[in-house]
């Protein structure tokens, strides 16, 4: 079955649901524009600021699971995104996303009117970046950069309003990562304050990664801390974008940890419309991006689906159905069953089974007094030969 890709987000079309949030592959117009031809639907710029800052340096590391980065905004002047920038993203063939924030809300609608005047598709609002505080504060002394009040959602919601009143484009807000226990909190307020949708996450942290041959932190600033981004990050992004699917109507940007389809695919199922991706593509180059999208079509395929939206929101009625068949809670053990041509006796099953239920070799021969229905072999098969079926 032919899969057609095209995604409507806020009444905008998109050619496929993948975007490229904000990072470094947005920092600038031809940036946007050479990484659109990758394929993506669309490329999210550098958060946009009024007063540009020089990043404290290192600014990037990797770290087991994803990578730490300690960026300000845009190192582009906004004047240069207003008359350039955006105009040469535009050329790439993807819609343009300006991810921009004022230092109070007239400021940030201030910067949407522009931005909208220079064709922009969309306004991207970040709300909090987990390791700013601390290196704004480092970098200009006396600025008193106030650390974030986490549950209150008044500023934001001036600056919803303020930039919904300056233009008609459509305006999302992108919630922090650090909102994780409060994400309902967030999404109401957001809606409340009449944005247009909801995007989630940004990084997680302040996160710290340090040199255990000199005890440097890894990266710049006064304690080296920065955001956690990538895979290490996604289950918790992901269950974000459940709860505000569950909360509310609002379109969805899914974002955190997507290396693969199967990801974006998670999160559609999840209840996200578009899916960005940023770490994916700084740890592997832009060419991870196509082979994203391209990889996208044939998961849904597999799946039967025409398009993202036959799955979209599919595990919330996962959710509905175990409630409806009185399955919250099941505690009785399900032996794993194993497809015998699928196993390639790599032994992974055995060596993590905490029962020692398991012993591969010559077939694979389960314990059924042993195994207790953990699912942690299930997990971990490379080649999908064990199953169990819960629900
Ligand atoms: C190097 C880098 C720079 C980023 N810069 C911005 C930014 O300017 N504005 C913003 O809203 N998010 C920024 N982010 C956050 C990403 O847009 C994204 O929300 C986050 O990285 C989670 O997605 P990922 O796991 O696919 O990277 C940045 C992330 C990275 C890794």
């Amino acid at each position: 079955m032919a899969v057609d890709l095209k995604t409507d987000f806020c009444g905008l079309e998109f050619k496929n649901p993948i975007i490229v949030a904000a990072g470094a592959h947005g920092r600038d117009g031809d940036t946007i524009r050479e990484t659109a031809r990758w394929g993506v639907g669309g490329v999210c710029t550098k958060t946009i600021v009024s007063q540009p800052a020089t990043d404290v340096l290192p600014c990037f590391a990797k770290v087991e699971g994803g990578m730490l980065n300690a960026v300000f905004g845009s190192d582009r002047s906004a004047e240069y995104w207003f008359t350039e920038g955006i105009k040469r993203a535009k050329e790439g063939r993807a819609r343009v996303i300006a991810n921009l924030a004022g230092f109070t809300p007239e400021e940030g609608a201030e910067l949407a009117r522009k931005a909208e005047a220079a064709a922009a598709d969309m306004i991207e609002l970040p709300t909090h970046c987990p390791h700013m505080g601390e290196i704004l504060n480092a970098m200009f002394p006396g600025m008193n950069f106030p650390e974030p009040k986490l549950l209150d959602v008044g500023p934001m919601q001036q600056s919803v309003r303020l930039i919904k009143e300056a233009v008609k484009l459509p305006v999302v807000v992108k919630l922090s990562g650090t909102f994780s226990h409060i994400v309902r909190e967030w999404t109401k307020g957001v809606e409340e304050a009449g944005a247009d949708g909801i995007a989630c996450s940004d990084a997680l942290g302040p996160a710290l990664s340090i040199d255990p041959m000199t005890g440097h932190p890894v990266l710049g600033g006064p304690r080296g801390v920065g955001g956690l981004t990538g895979p290490a990050i996604k289950p918790i992004a992901l269950r974000m974008v459940l709860e505000i699917a569950m909360c509310s109507k609002l379109p969805i940007v899914g974002v955190g940890g997507v290396i693969r389809a199967a990801d974006v695919v998670e999160y559609i199922m999840a209840g996200a419309t578009l899916v960005g991706v940023c770490t994916a593509g700084h740890l592997n180059s832009e060419k991870q991006y196509e082979k994203i999208v391209q990889e996208l079509e044939t998961h849904l395929e597999t799946l039967g689906a025409s398009s993202p939206q036959d799955v979209r929101g599919l595990t919330l009625k996962r959710i509905e159905e175990r409630k409806q068949r009185g399955k919250v809670a099941v505690t009785d053990p399900i032996v794993p069953v194993v497809e015998e041509s699928k196993c390639s006796e790599c032994g992974k099953c055995e060596t993590v089974c905490v029962y020692k239920a398991i012993v591969c070799g010559g077939g694979l021969k389960i314990d059924k007094k042993r195994c207790t229905g953990c699912g942690l072999c299930v997990s971990v098969c490379p080649t999908g030969a064990l199953t169990q079926v819960y629900y």
